[in-house]
Parts: C-alpha cells; sequence; structure tokens
C-alpha cells in the first residue's frame, strides 16, 4: 500500500524521507495505485533544470477526466459531484452527480468537436463561475484540447492579449454574469475584445442573465441548442502524459502575462495527492473553495483535485458581501461544508463586520479551515481561527504559485502543529532551498532568504507558451540548478517556513498577483501622462493596494489633478480589469533612476508606505533630488 493518505506527524516525517531518498519510486507507487492509465509509462521522471526540461511518467497514456468521471461511475455514479450555489439567493442550488457531470462533459465536448476542435488546439474560457465553467474544462480535456481560462474579471484589453498569445480559435463566455447585486456584461466584453483577434472562428455562449447581448451571425451561437442536440457520450481522446493539459496566465515582473503550460499526468498525481492530504478529505464530505477558477486555485483544488478524489466540490458563483457578509457562513452551514478554503484578503473583509454575521450560522460541520494567495497576518490567522473554526479546526496555511500546479508548503490537518503565520512544512516530495545574496544556499534553521525548489516535482509547469527562453530566464537562472519563486522565507528553530513575500516586482492585491507592466502600460497611454511607476503599499483589507507615481506632459499639466486620477484608472479598468486600479496617485516631475535608467522601485515602495527612516543607498542615482520631493509630497 502506497502513502496516499497520511495520518500521524510521524508518518509525515517518514514519508516525506521516503519521498526526497527516492522519488522516483515514491510517485510511482503513488501513481500505480491511485489512477487509471491507458498504458504505463516507461520512465518515471527525467529532468535537467538547465534546459529546463521536466518530464514525469513519460510514455504513459491516459486522459485526465476518465480519472475525474469515468472511474467513479461505477462507485460514485449518484453521488453529488459539484453543488452549484447561485449568486441570488432565491435561485436553487443545483446538486450535479458524477454521472450527470460525464454526460454533460461529454456533451460539450461533443459540441466542441463539431465545431472542428481538435487534440492540441487552444480554446478560451471566459465564463463566470457556473457549472458550465468546469465542464468546459472538462470538456477540453475530454478531447486533448488545451484550455486557457481567463478570469471574467479582466478587460477586454486583458482577455485579447492572452487569445492572441496562444492563438485560441474558439472562445467559451456567457450573456453575462452575476456578482452581487450587479450583472456584468461579459458578451460585450468578448465582442470588444474580438476585434482584435482575426484569429477566433467561434464564440460559444451560455445563457445565464437573460440580458440583452448581440450575436454575429456565423461566429456566435447559443451554447444550450447545441448541448441538447448533441450525443451525451464521447470517447475520451488518449493522452500523452507530457501533452499539454491548460494554460494559465500570470503577471511577470515585467512585459506581458506569462502564459504557464501545465501537462496531464504529473499535475494531475500531484493535484490529487496534495488534495486528499491537505483538505483530509473524506468519502462524504462536502468541500468548498471560495476561489474563482479564473486562477490557479480553481483549477487544481475545484476542479481536478477534488474531482480526481471523487469528492463533493462546492461552486460558488456570488461574493462574500451579497446579500450581507453572512452569505459564506450561510452556504457553509446550508450545505454542511466540511472543508473551507479562501484568501487571507476574505477573511479581512469579513473581520472587519459586525461578528454576528458568523455567529449567527451553525458551523459545526467544518474540520479544515484553508488560506492561499497571500501570507495571512497573525489578526486574520486568529479571527478565522477563532470564530469560524471556534479553535476547533486546524488552519492550513497553503503557500504555493499558478507555477507550481499544486500546493508546496503546507501543514496537514490533525498531523502538523500549526503556527499563526507560517505555512510550516514542505509538502510530500518537495526540497525547498533558502539562497543567499550570493547564490549559496542558506543551512540550517533560523535563517531568511530567497525561496527556491531544489527538485522537481510532478505538477511544475513545464514551459511558457511560446516562449521556452522566457521560462528559463524567469526561474532557472538566478540560481543554478534551483526552481526561484520569487518569493522571499524565513525558516525558524523548528525548520517551519514562513513566506515573507515576493522580491520581485509582482505586487499581490487580494491576492491576485499584478505585474507592473501592463499596468503602467496602461497609465502611461493616457495623452497627459509621460511615465509611470507603480508600487505596492500596505493595505488592511487587500494585504497590498496600488500606488502609482505619474509624470505628466506638458499638456496634462494644467489639468484638473482629482479628474486625471478618475481617468487614469479608467484607463486602467480598461486595459487590464478593475483588480488593478490604483489607490493612490501622485504626480511628479521625476521617478528617481540608476544611471542606467532602471526605476528604483525599492525608494518609491518605500516612501509609498511611510517608511523613509531609512532609504538605503541612493548614491548611484542619476536624480538624488527627485526623491526629496516625492517625500514632500507624498499621499
Ligand atoms: C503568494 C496562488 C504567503 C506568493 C496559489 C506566491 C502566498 C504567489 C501564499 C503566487 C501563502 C500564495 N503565504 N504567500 N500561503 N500563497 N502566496 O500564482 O507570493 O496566484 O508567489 O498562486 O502568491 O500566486 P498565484
Amino acid at each position: 500500500m502506497s502513502n496516499y493518505h497520511i495520518k500521524h506527524l510521524e508518518e509525515y516525517y517518514q514519508v516525506y524521507r521516503k519521498s526526497v531518498r527516492n522519488p522516483e519510486a515514491f510517485w510511482e507507487e503513488i501513481a500505480e495505485e491511485h489512477f487509471v492509465w491507458r498504458k504505463r509509462w516507461d520512465n518515471v521522471l527525467n529532468w535537467d533544470f538547465k534546459k529546463p526540461e521536466i518530464k514525469w511518467f513519460e510514455g504513459a497514456k491516459l486522459n485526465i477526466t476518465e480519472n475525474c468521471l469515468d472511474r467513479h461511475l461505477p462507485t460514485r455514479g449518484e453521488k453529488t459531484a459539484i453543488i452549484f450555489e447561485p449568486n441570488n439567493t432565491d435561485e436553487e442550488a443545483l446538486h450535479i452527480t458524477y454521472r450527470q457531470l460525464h454526460e454533460r462533459v461529454c456533451r460539450m465536448a461533443n459540441v466542441l468537436l463539431d465545431h472542428g476542435v481538435k487534440k492540441g488546439d487552444r480554446v478560451c474560457i471566459y465564463l463566470p463561475m457556473i457549472p458550465e465553467l468546469s465542464v468546459a474544462l472538462l470538456a477540453c480535456a475530454r478531447i486533448g484540447a488545451i484550455h486557457s481560462v481567463v478570469f471574467a474579471g479582466f478587460s477586454s484589453h486583458a482577455l485579447s492579449t492572452r487569445i492572441n498569445d496562444s492563438d485560441c480559435k474558439i472562445v467559451l463566455t456567457s450573456d453575462g454574469s452575476f456578482r452581487g447585486n450587479k450583472s456584468i456584461d461579459l458578451k460585450g466584453i468578448v465582442d470588444k475584445a474580438l476585434e482584435a483577434c482575426p484569429g477566433v472562428a467561434n464564440v460559444l455562449v451560455v445563457k445565464r442573465t437573460g440580458s440583452d447581448i448581440t450575436m454575429v451571425p456565423g461566429r456566435d451561437k447559443w451554447l444550450q441548442p447545441l448541448l441538447d442536440e448533441a450525443y451525451a457520450d464521447c470517447v475520451a481522446e488518449i493522452m500523452d502524459a507530457e501533452d499539454p493539459l491548460f494554460i494559465l496566465y500570470t503577471s511577470g515582473s515585467t512585459g506581458t502575462p506569462k502564459g504557464m503550460v501545465h501537462t496531464t499526468a504529473g499535475y494531475m498525481v500531484y493535484t490529487a495527492y496534495t488534495f486528499k492530504n491537505v483538505f483530509q478529505y473524506k468519502e462524504n464530505d462536502v468541500y468548498w473553495c471560495t476561489a474563482d477558477i479564473g486562477w490557479i486555485t480553481g483549477h487544481s483544488y475545484i476542479v481536478y483535485g477534488p474531482l480526481a478524489n471523487g469528492a463533493t466540490t462546492l461552486m460558488f458563483e456570488g461574493v462574500p458581501s451579497y446579500p450581507d457578509f453572512g452569505r459564506f457562513w450561510d452556504v457553509v452551514q446550508k450545505h454542511k461544508v466540511n472543508q473551507f478554503y479562501t484568501a487571507p484578503t476574505a477573511i479581512r473583509a469579513l473581520a472587519k463586520e459586525n461578528l454576528e454575521y458568523v455567529e449567527k450560522y451553525d458551523l459545526s460541520s467544518l474540520k479544515v479551515l484553508g488560506s492561499v494567495g497571500e501570507p495571512i497576518n497573525e489578526e486574520a490567522w486568529h479571527w478565522y481561527n477563532n470564530n469560524v473554526g471556534k479553535k476547533n479546526s486546524p488552519i492550513v496555511d497553503t503557500w504555493w504559485q499558478t507555477e507550481t500546479g499544486g500546493i508546496m508548503i503546507t501543514p496537514i490537518p490533525y498531523v502538523t502543529p500549526t503556527t499563526p503565520t507560517y505555512a510550516t512544512l514542505p509538502f510530500i516530495g518537495i526540497q525547498p532551498a533558502l539562497m543567499d545574496e550570493n547564490a549559496k544556499e542558506i543551512k540550517g534553521n533560523q535563517v531568511e532568504g530567497r525561496l527556491c525548489v531544489k527538485f522537481p516535482w510532478p505538477s511544475i509547469a513545464r514551459t511558457i507558451w511560446g516562449n521556452h527562453d522566457r521560462y528559463r530566464d524567469t526561474y532557472f537562472s538566478a540560481y543554478e540548478n534551483m526552481y526561484f519563486t520569487g518569493d522571499g522565507a524565513l525558516r525558524d528553530a523548528v525548520g517551519y517556513y514562513r513566506i515573507t513575500g515576493r522580491v520581485d516586482d509582482v505586487i499581490i492585491v487580494s491576492g491576485h498577483n499584478l505585474g507592473t507592466a501592463p499596468i503602467e502600460d496602461a497609465i502611461n497611454e493616457h495623452p497627459a501622462v509621460a511615465e509611470s511607476a507603480i508600487v505596492g503599499f500596505p493595505h488592511d483589507v487587500k494585504g497590498n493596494a496600488l500606488y502609482g507615481y505619474v509624470i505628466l506632459k506638458e499638456t496634462g499639466e494644467s489639468r484638473d489633478r482629482d479628474n486625471l486620477r478618475k481617468e487614469i484608472n479608467q484607463q486602467i479598468t480598461e486595459h487590464v480589469g478593475p483588480i488593478a486600479k490604483l489607490d493612490k496617485i501622485q504626480f511628479v516631475s521625476g521617478l528617481p533612476k540608476t544611471r542606467s535608467g532602471k526605476i528604483m522601485r525599492r525608494i518609491l515602495r518605500k516612501i509609498a508606505s511611510n517608511d523613509t527612516s531609512n532609504l538605503g543607498d541612493t548614491s548611484t542615482l542619476l536624480n538624488p533630488e527627485v526623491v526629496q520631493e516625492i517625500m514632500e509630497n507624498s499621499l
């Protein structure tokens, strides 16, 4: 028997040692005993971080949907796979069984086939959190098409950039989406995006809000009639272990978003194994992750990880504040949720509201509470532990990334003793390393450095779509033979890890990764703006908020500053999305730059955070005088 389900600390250490001493034998055993394969692998692992090239289970053949759906039908056919909780409380929740989900996936897969989608083709999915979204991912996987989900809060510009980067031929969307008391015109956003995407032949539209939309003849079709006519079974395409499963874009420090490519077998094995252990999922539990499937957390821990384990996974369409701030707890009570996985920003927002919103509900079903996306501060941790978990449900602070595919550093609940703000121990198979300024590994405990990983794990992203050089430069060039995460971390006296935050120019706002470049590009397109720089500063709900420093052109100097601020944020909303709006905008005459012309963001960050006692070395600046001006007028 392999160690699929870890139950004691002793066992964790023992299995961890095994996974590190002989990773290939370890993962081979897990893969063999807990998944269905059409053909066994020839080789468990082939890797070279220099190239970089990573291959797991090479030669194996499988279809991930057979693991997530078909194999459960004999034993779990009538079990609920997905609970759908709609935004509007007057609409009934839906329970979709494994059998029904299988049928829905097959129908959608057949519709995609009818529209000429073939193995390896890219399909863009721009949908709200409705069942069709999960079905769409699985339908692509069924026929071997590569899904590229774009979070339905991104703007038309961001959408078109992503569609073009991966050359998607077809887009799945809906007439609109419900979010709290608002409804958003998704189809309008798609229409605008497609003006810049000549390669898209078809748009398949789910009817959700019933709002008036324009259908372009020949290109746009309502999805439901096609699904109704489609055949209810669809033979699964047999995929190679290393065939791409999906592309998901994430922000980088510079340049355009990176299309991270995840492949089939390793991703399946690792997300399923982590899901089982990190949430200690048991057969009849109801599991709820509040993330949007537009992010990696939703891919791995709403769809693939839970379904590969035959779990019941809840999808929530709405927001935590609608119809009031008790909505999360109302849903937990209503569906007797056992595992609840959310982001610190949501916890902080709810902690600001009256405690009655939590206390009103029966939360006794909860067994495990999860946190992801950004460091969870001590106050939020205690609020979560006291008021939601009633000090009875362990909190798993899970550290990982779009690039890692699955959870990397985390407590295992009821196994690892937790400490607030610590992600604690590496998960099975994960070999973290902390690096110093001279690119040397820092051994021992009570140390701090840059977080790397020394050895491949099955769900590491294999490349950046269309740009393998950028993949190498971003992740494998800073430290030899290491995957570099971009995060800083410390390791305490007992070997627990605490993530201290990004060490590059990625800013995490409300748990969303935002790169500076696309936002600055959006600002700079404003006709009155000459140049800009944005940095993050601490915010009590969002974790970080954005602070923009803007240099105006001469023509802009006479303009009303408040109007300009509104226009700049409007510009950002249109180019990136409302999540990237700036909280503060300061107009400046110059930006601190090094002699090579690089903006010294370190100084801007300190000023934005009101931490100007020690600005560090400014002697290398081309224009040190501008620092004084910026400090004096800071907001
Ligand atoms: C941050 C989300 C501290 C980190 C799954 C990472 C965290 C980035 C944690 C990846 C955590 C994620 N504690 N920081 N528990 N989880 N992060 O790609 O900076 O959206 O590099 O993946 O979020 O964000 P991404």
